[in-house]
């Protein structure tokens, strides 16, 4: 019997303990939790004593017994939720030193950030930023351009059609944009000065090596107004060149040819490399190319309406993967369009 009664007693003295538990902090808390409903809590060995309880009062000791158990559960899910928020409130479940998860950035193409310069180098020079359809019809292309249909630049091997009848086209160069410009003056009812910079995507059907592709992309500048000259474009390209290289560079103009120019030149500068003295990125010739410029042909102005006799204009288009080349000393045009995350990451700090 007294064995029996030391049993109710001891379930008594543990609902007083879990009432008057002291409960402070989230540390004492984890006690409380470890010694009435942890896996081993006390209530588990005390109710074991149920086997020496008479069977008439066996249903009241394991009512005795829950009543604890849950008390003990009641109370610590009260203060869980208390010293959750109080953790919470002080910022303490916040570990201001742990790593963040980066998230991958990506990186500025070369040709993005070649791309960029030049459009901020012209936007200084009050030179407006316009577009061009890649898919082209064969006016903008090339007729309006003053190539006749048997032009080699015509010839199937060096363009993409997309249909021949009527000729549509991507474009081989992003001349077609100065048509266009012209076009939409003309349209408009308005007349020079005309002042715009293209920079965009173009497609030839060459071989795919090293040194060409299939698709690169180009810069295109075309300032018409009364009394411009050979002399205005000269400076306009010097400016661009010690923009882009250094102030030290210098220009050299080659007589050249093209169908919508009069007269033509291709543009060389100094080597920014060597200063001129010959090195692998000039191959020793202390120059090297950047693309093609001249004076708008009379032809293509009147193609477009603008009075030839009165205006005169230049143009000129540059390769961008070329400046990239030069600029970031990349020895395969290929590397441009392959997506290899490994040459992509080096332009991450640019
Ligand atoms: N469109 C020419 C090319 O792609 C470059 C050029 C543009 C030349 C404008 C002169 C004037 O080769």
């Amino acid at each position: 019997m007294e064995a029996k009664n030391q049993l109710f007693d001891h379930v008594a003295q543990l609902l007083d303990e879990v009432k008057a538990y002291a409960i402070n902090d989230a540390a004492s808390l984890e006690q409380f939790r470890i010694r009435f409903l942890g896996s081993k809590n006390i209530l588990k060995d005390v109710f074991a004593g149920i086997k020496d309880v008479p069977n008439e009062r066996k249903k009241e000791f394991g009512q005795q017994v829950n009543a604890v158990k849950q008390l003990a559960e009641q109370r610590f899910s009260e203060l869980e939720a208390q010293f959750k928020q109080k953790e919470t409130d002080n910022g303490a479940d916040v570990d201001v030193t742990r790593p963040s998860q980066t998230k991958p950035a990506g990186a500025r193409h070369p040709v993005t950030l070649v791309k960029d310069e030049l459009m901020q180098i012209f936007i200084r020079l009050n030179y407006t930023v316009v577009d061009g359809p890649e898919i082209e019809d064969d006016w903008h292309n090339f007729s309006a351009l003053g190539m006749p249909e048997d032009h080699p630049a015509r010839d199937m091997q060096d363009t993409f059609y997309v249909s021949t009848e009527p000729p549509v086209l991507l474009r081989t160069h992003t001349s077609n944009v100065q048509i266009r410009v012209m076009d939409a003056l003309r349209k408009s009812g308005k007349q020079p000065p005309v002042r715009i910079v293209a920079l965009g995507r173009t497609y030839r059907n060459e071989t795919i090596s090293a040194r060409a592709h299939c698709t690169f992309n180009q810069i295109e500048l075309l300032y018409i107004d009364e009394g411009v000259t050979f002399a205005d474009m000269k400076q306009t390209l010097l400016y661009l060149a010690q923009e882009l290289y250094g102030e030290k560079t210098t220009i050299r103009l080659r007589p050249s040819y093209f169908p919508f120019t009069e007269p033509s030149a291709e543009m060389d500068v100094s080597c920014f490399v060597c200063g001129g003295n010959g090195c692998a990125i000039c191959k020793h010739s202390g120059w090297v190319e950047i693309g093609g410029c001249g004076m708008v042909d009379p032809v293509v102005l009147e193609n477009c309406g603008i009075d030839s006799e009165k205006y005169t204009g230049f143009a000129f288009g540059f390769g961008l993967e070329r400046i990239a080349i030069l600029k970031y000393k990349i020895n395969d045009i290929r590397l441009f369009t392959e997506n290899d995350l490994r040459f992509l990451k080096q332009f991450e700090h640019l």
